[in-house]
């Protein structure tokens, strides 16, 4: 299978490559020119295609013949970069691609995610503070949210949680609802992140869904998974 990786210097967009890459996948990687540096481990295994993500002759060269396209969606710049890069892929990916983008659980689908006091206030003074110094914008992440959520194309949304470093804990778990508790402990690896991105590409059931994913080893993962079980018992 052929795909492609947006914004693949990124910390998440390095650990998509490498996952790519451990299945056999041929990987068309897009990142801003003067990051190309940062995929010098993957030299040689991999097409590069340098510019701006939210470049539409940039995006439409590299989505050229993929059957996916993993695109990290970023809040950075107030140039509406992850709207534009949502939407050139949306517009150029092949038809029947499968399109998975990544953001955090401040995204919602449906209005219904249930929020704590703590991310609310983050996102409230982060994207004040973000918007008065002009580095991101985090409304710039949900208009490409609701254009993705808009589109008939076959998408999956993932919204990761908090993130640390780390070995991989295998494949996170997820909810359709922030507030669920089996997300409460908020914390996945980055590296697993990648993992449930690339997974998403051939799993046919998160088609047209928003996962928000936890680690599968945190807390709240272990406690659901031993009531599910006392459940079945
Ligand atoms: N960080 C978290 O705790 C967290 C939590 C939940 C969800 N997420 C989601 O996870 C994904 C990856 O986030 P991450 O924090 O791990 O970041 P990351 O993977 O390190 O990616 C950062 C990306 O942003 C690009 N970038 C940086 N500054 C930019 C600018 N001024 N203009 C355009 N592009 C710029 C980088 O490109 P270069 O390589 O060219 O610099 C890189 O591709 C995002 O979708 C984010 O919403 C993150």
């Amino acid at each position: 299978m052929r795909v492609c990786v947006i914004g693949a210097s990124g910390k998440l967009g390095k650990y998509i490559v490498r996952h790519c890459l451990d299945r056999g996948y041929d990987v068309v990687a897009v990142c801003r020119e003067r990051s190309t540096a940062k995929l010098d481990d993957f030299k040689g295994r991999i097409r590069i295609v340098p510019g701006a993500t939210n470049d539409r002759e940039v995006i439409k060269e590299a989505v050229k013949g993929c059957e996916g396209v993993l695109t990290v969606l970023v809040p950075w710049g107030v140039q509406q970069y992850s709207t534009g890069t949502a939407q050139a892929v949306l517009d150029f990916a092949e038809p029947g691609a499968r399109l998975v983008f990544s953001c955090g659980w401040h995204i919602t689908r449906d209005g219904k995610d249930v929020y704590s006091r703590k991310l609310k206030m983050f996102v409230k003074v982060f994207g004040f503070v973000a918007r008065l110094f002009r580095f991101a914008d985090l409304d710039d992440q949900v208009e490409a949210c609701r254009r993705i959520f808009e589109s008939d194309t076959r998408w999956t949304v993932v919204r990761g949680s908090d993130l640390e470093e780390g070995e991989s804990q295998g494949l996170p778990v997820w909810s359709r609802h922030v507030g669920d508790p089996i997300l409460a402990s908020n914390l996945t690896r980055r590296i697993d992140f990648a993992l449930f991105m690339v997974e998403a590409l051939t799993n046919d059931e998160l088609i047209r869904e928003a996962p928000a994913i936890v680690g599968r080893k945190s807390p709240s993962a272990i406690a659901y998974a031993s009531e599910d079980r006392r459940e079945q018992a």
